[in-house]
């Protein structure tokens, strides 16, 4: 049972990199396998609207501009549950967390109920710093692109710094809760 964890900030000692390390003590703790993935670590560059606006993502589900994305897309289809961790930029995803997200849900999106996260579990967190807001916003378009892909919100989690200890604890909760459900069911 493999949860993969996508943390999307360039900080790599801060909040975003506090919760996901939290996810991963989640997964861990409930028996299960988690790997932190840090897309800022990786060259993902944004979606290109190629041709008229539909490249390869539409008719064969790859994507067709080569970068880091491909071995990570591969990844991400056999992983059984996934934790997407962002910094709340602007009340949305970092711009890592959404390059990679847009290019993903184009890929998995256009196969509909066969979507290779289709019923996969998504703890979505958003993490924010200075005026501690954005949150919300940032969780409504992290949701949008789980209904997108079809996989399954397991939980939307806003954390700031001054609910950072809390949070924390309900983020290693829930991962730890997400990899048990999965562990039950495949006895
Ligand atoms: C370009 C940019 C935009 C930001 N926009 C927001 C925002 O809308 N709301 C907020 O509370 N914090 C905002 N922040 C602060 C980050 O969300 C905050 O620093 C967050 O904790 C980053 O996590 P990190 O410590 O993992 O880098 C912004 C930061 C940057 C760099």
């Amino acid at each position: 049972m493999d949860v993969l964890v996508i943390s999307s900030s360039p900080n790599k000692d801060g909040l975003t990199a506090a919760c996901a390390a939290a996810a991963v003590e989640g997964v861990q703790q409930a028996g299960g396998r988690a790997e932190e993935i840090r897309l800022n670590d990786l060259q993902i560059g944004a979606c290109e609207a190629c041709n008229n606006g539909w490249g390869t993502c539409q008719t064969d589900h790859e994507c067709q501009v080569i970068d880091d994305f491909q071995p990570l897309h591969e990844r991400v289809r056999h992983a059984d549950a996934y934790v997407l961790v962002t910094p709340v930029y602007w009340g949305d995803l970092s711009e890592s967390a959404k390059a990679f997200t847009d290019r993903l849900r184009r890929c998995e999106a256009t196969l509909r109920e066969d979507s290779r996260l289709a019923g996969k579990p998504v703890i979505a967190v958003a993490a924010a710093g200075g005026g501690g807001g954005g949150m919300i916003t940032c969780l409504l378009n992290m949701e949008r692109w789980i209904d997108h892909v079809r996989a399954r919100r397991f939980d939307l989690l806003p954390v700031n710094r001054w609910s950072r200890e809390y949070k924390l604890v309900a983020i290693r909760a829930a991962a730890e809760a997400m990899a048990k459900e999965l562990l039950k069911g495949g006895e």
